[in-house]
């Protein structure tokens, strides 16, 4: 987990550049960051523990001259964040100079290996491993390509990884299990975990696949596999603007995703759904109809988890059965897949090591799969049968928001068409459904306008712990609504089925756990029965309601309302209240939303 940069260009401005990536990459990790830049000689590396200002600070007084330089953000694997195992790593001898993303798993093996042969490593990394390699190499005599792509046939595990040498002037390159991509404009290359750390720069992308080595000079490069074949991958131009990826005025890069929102739906929405006609229109997939589907499986981690149990609701509800699993869990304890099973990644990133592994699985079971994320070209949409995108844009924060709601929004537009095709017919209520999601822009963009969730966050952000009910569609919403609130705020915070508080939680609840109740229209009475039950052990309750329910607001202290709308459809809103409330609480108590600790954005090792 770490974000890699890299320059190639005629001028030798490399470091303005690779700090302006390093800056895009930071929610990648922030533990330490560091560049090596080269100009003629050997590579020079500057490096810092901490936040891309150290690195700064580092360079306030020279900045090195140079065209071609590799950079990196870090976030710590193997070894404490300090200066030394701050990427770039070089070997002994100062002739490379590397940085990593992933795990080599065989680096102690590689390591005690290397210091047989007389090495001594500076660092704890998994990552100098590599530089020592191709300097033994270089010393036999061999180039540094040839040094480049012998060592990489040594490794084994997950990694993206950019090398300068002292002898070219070319910058070499390659990913296996971890993300890498491709950045052109005239002639200059960037090289960089995702396409947001280039986008200032450039928006014509060539997505790498693993096992692609990419070997970039000024004015031109080659991509070939490991053994030297060359391959061809197209050039495309991604649609983010610049601007979507900087934090447009906000304080927090959360609050800008959350306000992103009626137009990030309507990008998710825009041309898949036909509520007068009841037509779901999903782009044609390669492996063709969901005809012969007989079961569907989600597997996700953390908040894609969230919205795969909205899915397996909404989906099982409507006649098909649909069951959702911990990523994680899933790999450890599959259970039995066929040929009629379909196995959903949810993943925004599609980069979720936890994730790709159990849709590996699921494949090698025998399953159909199928990512649905946020990033064209990831590892979960290539590696998948076929992929449905959610169109949310770039998302930085490491909070998710907006991917959230797009997922929810493709699972749904999703489960009716495997109703359609698995079970047969369309679902009774699917214009119902279509036209609560194509309202749901509007329905999002009033909450924004008239949320009161900053001054219920003002009344309770110094409360001992934080509880969230639901029921049915919205115990998922509970379940996010608490995530969000711990993640962001640091308070503890928990999410329960609302019928499960009397069955042991409830002896938490006290006058200083504020509960947070998610109604949507249906199954209300017996939600509001447990609120009933917590607010007899004084607990003050805030229901996230429908503005006409006027039976709960007479049992709430406070209410945050939502429009009215289609029960399956009422969780999304309900939810972008839960995030301001999370904002809210977490800006009064002053955590850094957008990077809490120990988090990152895009969690690539099991
Ligand atoms: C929480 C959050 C994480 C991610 C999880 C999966 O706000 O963002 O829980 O949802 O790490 O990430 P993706 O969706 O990229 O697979």
């Amino acid at each position: 987990m770490c974000g890699i940069i890299a320059r190639v260009g005629e001028t030798d401005d490399a470091v303005d550049e690779l700090l302006v990536g390093l800056e895009n990459l930071e929610y990648r990790g922030y533990d330490s960051a560091g560049l090596a830049v080269k100009n003629g000689r050997g590579p020079t590396v500057f490096k810092r523990e901490g936040q891309i200002s150290n690195l700064k600070d580092l360079l306030a007084t020279e900045v090195p001259a140079g065209g071609l330089g590799i950079g990196h953000t870090r976030w710590s694997t193997h070894g404490p964040p300090t200066d030394a195992n701050a990427h770039p790593h070089t070997g002994c001898s100062d002739r490379v100079a590397v940085v990593h993303n992933g795990i080599i798993e065989n680096h102690d093996e590689l390591r005690t290996e290397l210091r047989e042969r007389g090495h001594t490593f500076q660092s704890d990394t998994d990552t100098e491993v590599i530089p020592h390699l191709v300097e033994e190499q270089l010393a036999d005599g061999a180039t540094p390509e040839q040094a480049f792509r012998r060592t990489i046939r040594r490794l084994s595990g997950s990694y993206a990884v950019a090398m300068l040498a002292d002898d070219s002037d070319a910058i070499y390159a390659t990913r296996s299990g971890s993300p890498l991509v491709l950045g052109v404009r005239d002639g200059k290359y960037f090289l960089a975990s995702d396409v947001p750390a280039f986008l200032d720069f450039t928006d014509e992308v060539i997505f790498l696949d693993d096992g692609d080595v990419v070997v970039i000079e000024p004015g031109q490069h080659e991509i070939t596999t490991l053994d030297g074949e060359a391959v061809e991958r197209p050039t495309q131009i991604v649609d983010w603007d610049p601007e979507d990826a900087g934090k447009g005025g906000y304080e927090h890069y959360m609050l800008k995703e959350i306000h992103e929102q009626p137009t990030s739906l309507r990008q998710t929405l825009r041309g898949r759904a036909d509520p007068t006609t009841g037509d779901v229109i999903l782009e044609d997939f390669p492996s063709g109809t969901f005809e012969g589907i007989r079961r569907v499986q989600f597997v996700a981690c953390g908040t894609s988890y969230h919205a795969g149990l909205v899915g397996s609701h909404f989906i099982g509800s409507r006649g098909l059965p649909a069951q959702t699993f911990l990523a994680s869990e899933y790999a450890v304890s599959a259970p039995p897949v066929d040929e009629e099973t379909l196995v959903v990644g949810v993943t925004q990133s599609g980069e979720t090591a936890d994730t790709l592994s159990a849709l590996r699985r699921a494949e090698a079971g025998g399953a159909r799969t199928l990512a649905v994320t946020n990033v064209v070209g990831s590892t979960a949409a290539r590696e998948c049968d076929d992929a449905l995108f959610i169109r949310a844009g770039p998302e930085i924060g490491v909070a998710a928001t907006k991917t959230f709601s797009s997922q929810v929004v493709s699972l749904s537009l999703l489960g009716e068409r495997l109703v359609r095709d698995a079970v047969g017919r369309r679902s009774d209520d699917v214009q119902d459904v279509l036209s609560a999601l194509s309202d749901l822009p509007d329905h999002v963009q009033r909450i924004l306008d008239y949320t009161k969730a900053h001054r219920i966050a003002k009344r309770y952000y110094d409360c001992d712990s934080y509880f969230f009910i639901g029921r049915g569609s919205v115990y998922p919403v509970a379940l996010e609504g608490a995530l969000k609130f711990k993640e962001i705020s640091y308070e503890h915070a928990e999410g329960f089925a609302a019928g499960e508080l009397k069955h042991g939680p409830l002896a938490l609840v006290t006058p200083a756990t504020p509960v947070f109740a998610v109604f949507t229209g249906r199954h209300d009475r017996k939600t509001l029965s447990n609120v009933k039950e917590v607010e007899a052990r004084g607990a003050p309750v805030v229901a996230v309601a429908s503005e006409t329910n006027e039976e709960i607001v007479q049992y709430a202290d406070d209410v945050l309302t939502i429009p009215d709308t289609h029960p399956d459809v009422a969780g999304i809103l309900a939810n972008v209240q839960l995030q301001l409330l999370s904002y809210h609480a977490a800006a009064q108590l002053d955590r850094p939303i957008d990077k809490p600790r120990n988090l990152a954005k895009s969690v690539t090792v099991e």
